[in-house]
């Protein structure tokens, strides 16, 4: 089942110029990892090596070698949002996820006059503070 949705995923994009991140895109929304066997399975169609293909999946946060069943709050760290107190606060949602919510620091979300800024599941979160950090983080 795996292996046919992969491949599926692999024939998909594997005919494009620049096939590897659009695949690797698709694998890690489908499989929420980018392991080993799926490493092996795209270099193997892409005719890369398999180090040419983790050096990508390692290079970009967003892929990850293992999945993490946890729901994600994505809080971003770059400068703007810096700016915006953002240091202060990300204390605050590590305490406020726990063990049952992962935070993990991006750097901009395209929100940098509005920030400090977040995002999950696919949404923006622009204007945060400790009380909608906190509201955000109960509802994931
Ligand atoms: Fe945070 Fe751009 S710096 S959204």
């Amino acid at each position: 089942m795996r292996d046919d949705r992969l491949a599926d995923i692999i024939a998909a994009h594997s005919h494009r110029e620049g096939a590897l991140l659009p695949i690797l895109n698709d694998v890690q929304a489908t499989f929420g990892c980018v392991d080993e066997d799926a490493v092996r399975s795209i270099a193997a169609a892409l005719n890369l090596s398999r180090a040419e293909v983790h050096g990508v999946v390692s290079f970009y946060h967003d892929y990850k070698a293992k999945a993490d069943p946890r729901p994600v709050l994505k809080l971003c760290r770059a400068e703007a949002c810096q700016a915006r107190g953002v240091d202060a606060l990300a204390a605050h949602a590590e305490k406020a996820a726990g063990e049952r919510v992962h935070i993990e620091t991006v750097y901009c979300l395209g929100l940098c006059s509005v920030g400090p800024a977040a995002m999950t599941n696919g949404d923006v979160h622009a204007r945060l503070d400790a009380a909608r950090l906190s509201t955000l983080i109960e509802a994931l």
